[in-house]
C-alpha cells in the first residue's frame, strides 16, 4: 500500500472551497493509502505572531478534519511542533539547498513583486521562516519517506523542491537515503468559487463557512451575487455560482432536475438559492454537529493529536537515526 503524507496549516476558520479543495479529496485518499496528515504549526509561525490565535487556530483545524471524517484509528494526525527530528531534519537539509533554490519559491518572488510595486525595500516583511519555507516543508515529507504528497496546486512547487532537496543529498552519499515522493493534484477538485464569483478565498472575504450554522449558512448562501434576468427567463446553469456549488452536495439526479428547472424558466434566483440551501445543510448538518462536539471536548482533541505524535516519533527517529550515519553525525 502506497503511503500518502499532507501538511495542514492552521489559518481560521475553514471554508467550503477548503473543504471541497482540500480536506475531502486528501481524506478520500485513505480508502486506498496509508495517509498520514500534520498540522502544520511552525508554518503557521511565519504569518501568526499571536498566541492565543495560534493555539486555537490548531485546535480548530484538527477538530475540523476529524468532524470531515478523519479516522484517528486509520490515519495519523499530528502536530509539526511534536516531532522534533522535523527540526533536525531541516536543519541537515539546508546543507544541500542552494540559495538560489530558495529565491525561486512562488509565495517569496511574490513578496518581491509586491515590495517593489510599492517601492519599498525588496526584503521588506520577509522573514527567515517565509524564505526558508520550503526547507521545512521538504523536511516534514522526507522525514516520512511517503509516495505521495496530496497538494493544491499552488503547493506544487514546494513538492518539487522537496524533490531536488532529497536527490542533492542523495547525490552527494551515493544512497537513496532520501524517498523521492510525488505531488499529487487533489483528485477531482476544481476551484470552488465564492459568493461573488471569484475564488472563494478568505482574503476575498466571500467565503461559506463550512461549519457555520443553518441560519447563517442560509443566509450566506442568499447574498450569492447573480445577474438581472428575471424569475420567468430560461437561465443558463453552466454560468451560475448557485449550480456550481450546487454540483458539489447533490446526487446526479437532484442536479439534473435542477438543471431542467434552470432551462424551462419560471425559477427565481431566490429558488435556486433555497435549492442550494437545503442540499448544502442536509450535508453539513452531521458535520457541524460533530464539529461542535469536538470544540466542546477540546481535551479529546488534545489525546487524539498527542496519540497520533507518539505514532509518528519512532518512525521519525528511526529516519533520523538512518541519516545521520550517512552524513556521519552518529
Ligand atoms: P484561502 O484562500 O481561503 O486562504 P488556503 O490558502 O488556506 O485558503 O487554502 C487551504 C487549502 O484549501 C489549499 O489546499 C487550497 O488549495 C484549498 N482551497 C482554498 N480555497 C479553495 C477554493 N476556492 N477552491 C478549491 N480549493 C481551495
Ligand atoms: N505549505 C502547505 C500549505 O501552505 C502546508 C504544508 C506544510 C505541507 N508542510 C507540508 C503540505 C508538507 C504538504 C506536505 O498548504
Amino acid at each position: 500500500m502506497k503511503t500518502a503524507l499532507t501538511g495542514i496549516k492552521p489559518t481560521g476558520t475553514p471554508h467550503i472551497g477548503n473543504y471541497l479543495g482540500a480536506i475531502k479529496p486528501a481524506l478520500e485518499l485513505s480508502k486506498s493509502c496509508e495517509t498520514r496528515y500534520f498540522i502544520a504549526d511552525y508554518h503557521a509561525l511565519n504569518t501568526c505572531k499571536d498566541a492565543e490565535e495560534l493555539r486555537s487556530m490548531t485546535l480548530e483545524i484538527a477538530a475540523a478534519w476529524l468532524a470531515c471524517g478523519l479516522d484517528p484509528e486509520k490515519s495519523l494526525i499530528y502536530r509539526q511542533s511534536s516531532i522534533p527530528q522535523t527540526f533536525e531534519l531541516a536543519t541537515i537539509l539546508m546543507a544541500f539547498t542552494p540559495k538560489g533554490l530558495m529565491n525561486r519559491a512562488h509565495a517569496y518572488k511574490a513578496m518581491l513583486q509586491s515590495n517593489h510595486e510599492a517601492n519599498r525595500d525588496p526584503d521588506d516583511g520577509v522573514n527567515m521562516g517565509l524564505f526558508t519555507y520550503p526547507i521545512l516543508m521538504a523536511a516534514d515529507i522526507l522525514l516520512f519517506d511517503p509516495d505521495l504528497v496530496p497538494v493544491g496546486s499552488d503547493q506544487f512547487q514546494h513538492v518539487e523542491m522537496a524533490v531536488d532537496i532529497a536527490q542533492s543529498f542523495n547525490y552527494v552519499y551515493q544512497t537513496e537515503g532520501l524517498k523521492l515522493p510525488k505531488a499529487l493534484a487533489h483528485e477531482g477538485a476544481e476551484t470552488v468559487v465564492g459568493l461573488d464569483g471569484r475564488k472563494m478565498s478568505k482574503s476575498y472575504g466571500n467565503v461559506i463557512p463550512l461549519f457555520a450554522g443553518s441560519k447563517q449558512l442560509r443566509k450566506t448562501i442568499m447574498k450569492i451575487v447573480t445577474n438581472s434576468q428575471g424569475i420567468e427567463e430560461p437561465k443558463n446553469p453552466d454560468e451560475c455560482n448557485i449550480f456550481a456549488l450546487y454540483k458539489n452536495f447533490a446526487t446526479e439526479e437532484q442536479i439534473e432536475a435542477l438543471k431542467v428547472r434552470y432551462l424551462a424558466g419560471g425559477m427565481g434566483w431566490g429558488h435556486a438559492k433555497q435549492e442550494l440551501f437545503e442540499r448544502m445543510d442536509e450535508v453539513l448538518t452531521p458535520f457541524r454537529e460533530r464539529y461542535n462536539e469536538l470544540m466542546a471536548n477540546q481535551d479529546y482533541i488534545h489525546q487524539i493529536l498527542r496519540e497520533g505524535s507518539e505514532k509518528a516519533i519512532p518512525l521519525a527517529e528511526k529516519k533520523i537515526k538512518e541519516l545521520r550515519r550517512i552524513i556521519g553525525i552518529d
